[in-house]
């Protein structure tokens, strides 16, 4: 029976080891661990993450027995990081570079080889730990900023498994992502997934942009295209366990302390703030714009209090202790400029509450203030939400958390503006109560259906669809049995006939025209295929002939170079297939010329019969615009001459209209009986050979552009397969 895996970096338990050395171990109640409840609860499922215990805090045979229980009891399969892991990737990639990077603080990014290494290697941990669980047909979802690299990792030795990948915090936009040493490495990483999944759009706009412009893979309809297979990049915003806050807080529940807390703000109102204590959350500045709201409403004195909450978190970090001493040290400012005797404006906790004591806290406040300066989501704004049964309450919200995007009915505010914050605290606190209730009740609506339940069952769902292959969906795919039957009918035949284009179906496509030089191995390859009298192998590219000439001239096959201007059979010398007639081009130079100047990056291609401006390397968006342009211009320029323009993989190539592939592979096909044909190519020109194929012919295109041929393979890995197997 298929498996259900779920890979984040922590587990959905917490392990705590009491004074007396017992080890308690108890579910979490965070958002994802909630989410995948239903999913996690059953039988055929497992949960890989790191158990956060220290090697030091445990002896081994301790951590054996939590591990089994772990397994047994909790279905969860942990995965072990030593000092200098912890210290390398938690602190320091992820949380030293990716975490501050992707929400928007490039100043406090460091660049480390070494966290950068590690971070390679905890994730290989990771994937070594998933490996000894997988088997076909498997689903495996990992999660989040700390293993980006995954996704890939299991995709390379796994190709018939779905993998699903969510990142919980910001994509952020391209200009900020670029700046990140391996950029390519972790786009890579993540496109290992079918289905990649974010809070909001924007973050996936900024996914699609990173991934156009740093590995030129465009997108349509939401997918991207990697050439062999499609990834699904889509906008899921997580939600909440509506039901467990709407139902929460009722006194009896709340522990002493926060009763206290509660009476003693009885009488005055409470603008409320709830983090983990993080720079990204903004609280600094929040506090301010409570200080200047004092400041402009002195009525307000003696009336109101901060509450802000601020959980402990990454504690070894200096950035984060530098931040517990500046929020310290503010709250004691703000305190002794607008205090009173009786009356502290602020409150600071800096500690972390129970669920019970939260949701207390929360209905008993008239405003949240939820000002991150970034955030991929925020739940805290739908757990106050949700826990205001009566609708009352209002959020002041940062237009820069995920939340914003859903949640149109709060305040929005800029989290750098104390002015607008000001406002926004006071137009909370004096909000008539329908007005209150109008904005919460289409809220509660939205929250209440998508749930953080619904959230995983419907990128679950997603996954499982896998109808990720609609762009290709014409495509028939070479399988097993149709490779051997391929192979069955080749060694049966008495005339055969093999077809290649070069670049990107012999040889992966290169970013420069002067490289890809074909390896020994394969030269090896179509020599020892044509061993056999009874083949005959044409290799038909848009290469000039000089490189094909020097690359395939001591082979004893047949070539043709330039789409087909100059031919040459096996042992034989070159001949022009066409006269040539090249006057055009003096006219059309010019024109290309004057876009290779506006367009950074993009070059001219001059050919005996063709001139090519190719865009490849150039940023997508201005190639795209240029493209066009030129494509119009080029178009009024042949109407009336014998050219025709050709929209090649990031070409576009003036010719003559008598210089076709398919041309070329006519004088083959009718020159002899053909009792095998094997054809074929990857790229658009490569479609002439298709469309003069006889039905007989075994036309493959190499990707997942639709195409004449009847078969499809994944890249040029699966030609040269089936180019060995006819090896003599
Ligand atoms: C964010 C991240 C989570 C992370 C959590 C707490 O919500 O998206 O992946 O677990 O912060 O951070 P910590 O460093 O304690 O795991």
């Amino acid at each position: 029976m298929p498996k259900t895996i779920i890979i984040s970096n922590r587990l959905p338990v917490s392990i705590t080891i009491a004074d007396d050395k017992k080890i308690l171990i108890s579910e979490s109640i965070g958002g994802l661990a909630t989410g995948l409840k239903s999913v996690h609860a059953e039988e055929n499922s497992l949960w890989i993450g790191w158990s956060a215990i220290e090697s030091s805090e445990v002896s081994p045979e301790k951590r054996e027995e939590i591990d089994r229980t772990l397994l047994k009891k909790y279905r969860c399969l942990s995965v072990h990081l030593d000092q200098n892991e912890i210290d390398n990737f938690y602190y320091g990639y992820c949380n030293k570079t990716i975490w501050p990077l992707f929400h928007y603080f490039p100043n406090m990014t460091t660049w480390e080889h070494k966290h950068w290494e590690v971070y390679g290697e905890v994730n290989r941990k990771f994937y070594n730990a998933v490996a000894g669980q997988l088997s076909d047909g498997d689903t495996i979802w990992v999660h989040d900023y700390q293993l980006m690299l995954l996704p890939e990792m299991i995709r390379a030795k796994h190709p018939n498994v779905k993998i699903g990948f969510f990142l919980h915090i910001p994509f952020p936009s391209y200009e900020i992502f670029r700046l990140l040493p391996r950029r390519e490495a972790i786009l890579n990483g993540i496109l290992g997934a079918d289905l990649i999944g974010f809070h909001t759009y924007d973050y996936v706009r900024h996914f699609f942009s990173s991934a156009r412009r740093l590995l030129g893979y465009e997108n349509a309809f939401g997918k991207i295209n990697l050439g062999n297979r499609l990834s699904k990049v889509d906008a899921f915003p997580m939600g909440i366990d509506y039901e467990r806050y709407n139902k929460a807080g009722r006194v009896g529940e709340i522990k002493e302390g926060t009763h206290k807390l509660l009476e003693e703000t009885s009488g005055k109102q409470v603008v409320l703030s709830v983090d983990r204590l993080d720079y990204t959350k903004g609280i600094p500045e929040r506090i301010r714009a409570f200080s200047h709201f004092l400041e402009l409403n002195p009525y307000y004195a003696e009336k109101v209090h901060l509450i802000i909450i601020a959980a402990p978190s990454r504690t070894a970090l200096n950035s984060y202790n530098d931040l517990k001493r500046e929020v310290e040290e503010l709250v004691s400012e703000v305190n002794g400029k607008h205090g009173k005797i009786g009356w502290m404006p602020v409150w600071f906790f800096y500690q972390t509450f129970t669920f019970s004591e939260l949701a207390a806290l929360y209905r008993g406040s008239d405003v949240m203030l939820v000002t991150p300066l970034r955030d991929g989501m925020n739940l805290v704004v739908k757990e106050y939400i949700a826990c205001r049964k009566d609708y009352r309450g209002i959020v002041v919200l940062s237009e820069t958390a995920g939340a914003s995007s859903e949640l149109s009915e709060t305040l929005s505010v800029n989290p750098n503006d104390s002015n607008a914050i000001a406002a926004a605290i006071k137009e909370g606190l004096e909000m008539p109560v329908n007005q209150q209730i109008h904005r919460n009740k289409i809220m509660h609506e939205r929250l209440k259906r998508y749930t953080v339940k619904y959230w995983a069952e419907d990128f679950l769902q997603k996954l499982d669809d896998n109808d990720f292959g609609s762009l290709y969906s014409e495509a028939i795919w070479i399988k097993a049995k149709d490779s051997k039957s391929i192979v069955e009918k080749y060694q049966a035949s008495k005339k055969r006939l093999l077809i290649f284009d070069y670049d990107g179906t012999l040889t992966p496509l290169c970013q420069l025209p002067g490289q890809a030089k074909p390896t020994a191995e394969l030269l090896q390859l179509l020599r020892n295929v044509t061993k056999d009298p009874k083949t005959t192998l044409l290799i038909c590219s848009g290469r000039t002939k000089e490189d094909m000439d020097n690359w395939f001239g001591a082979l004893p096959i047949d070539l043709s170079a330039e789409h087909g201007i100059w031919i040459r059979r096996s042992g034989q010398e070159w001949e022009q297939h066409m006269v040539l007639n090249d006057e055009w081009k003096k006219q059309i130079r010019p024109v290309i010329e004057s876009y290779v100047d506006r367009t950074p990056k993009s070059f001219i291609e001059e050919k005996t019969l063709g001139m090519a401006w190719h865009y490849r390397r150039c940023e997508p968006d201005q190639a795209n615009v240029r493209l066009n342009d030129l494509r119009d211009t080029l178009m009024e320029y042949i109407q009336n001459e014998n050219l025709c323009l050709l929209d090649g993989s990031k070409v576009l190539e003036v010719r003559d209209v008598n210089a076709s592939k398919g041309n070329i592979v006519n004088l083959w096909l009718q020159k002899d009986e053909w009792d095998f044909i094997v054809c074929a190519g990857d790229d658009v020109t490569d479609e002439e050979m298709f469309s003069v194929m006889p039905e007989r012919a075994f036309s493959i295109k190499v990707g997942t552009d639709s195409s004449a041929a009847t078969y499809h393979v994944k890249d040029c890995n699966a030609i040269i397969d089936l180019l060995s197997s006819f090896e003599v």
